[in-house]
């Protein structure tokens, strides 16, 4: 192979390694850590308990909707997936 293909090889294995970081090390920044938890109280206690988070899910929006007794703040990011968002431990 010509000295210089295998420098361009380099430099791509060079920039490929630099971006996975980049990715991981934005990941592991993610906003997750400021994100409130989902409550240790009574009311949250149950959903602890199912073992499935997608199950657990499905009862979140009977008080956290906009007429129920705790209505999703204003702004409040794409709701699809609750637990991945509000973590349980
Ligand atoms: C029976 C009604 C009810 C259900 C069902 C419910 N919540 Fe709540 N949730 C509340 C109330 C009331 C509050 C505010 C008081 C509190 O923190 O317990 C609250 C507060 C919260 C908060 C804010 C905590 C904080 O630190 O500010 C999060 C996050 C939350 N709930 C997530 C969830 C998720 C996720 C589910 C589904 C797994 C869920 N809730 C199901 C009533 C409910
Ligand atoms: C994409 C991530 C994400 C998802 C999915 C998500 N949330 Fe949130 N939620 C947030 C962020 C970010 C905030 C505002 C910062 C915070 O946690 O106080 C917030 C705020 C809240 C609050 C108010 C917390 C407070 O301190 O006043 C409640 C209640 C809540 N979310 C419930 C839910 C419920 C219920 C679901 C599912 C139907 C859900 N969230 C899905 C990211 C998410």
């Amino acid at each position: 192979m010509k000295e210089r293909n295998k420098k361009k090889i380099l430099l791509l294995n060079c920039a490929f390694i630099l971006t996975a970081g980049g990715i991981l090390l934005f990941l592991l920044n993610a906003p997750e850590e400021t994100t409130a938890h989902l409550p240790k109280d009574e009311i949250h206690a149950k959903f602890h308990e199912i073992a499935s988070k997608k199950e657990a899910e499905k009862n979140c929006t009977d008080c956290h909707n906009e007429n129920g007794v705790a209505p999703l703040p204003d702004g409040h990011p794409p709701k699809y997936r609750c637990l991945f968002c509000h973590k349980r431990d």
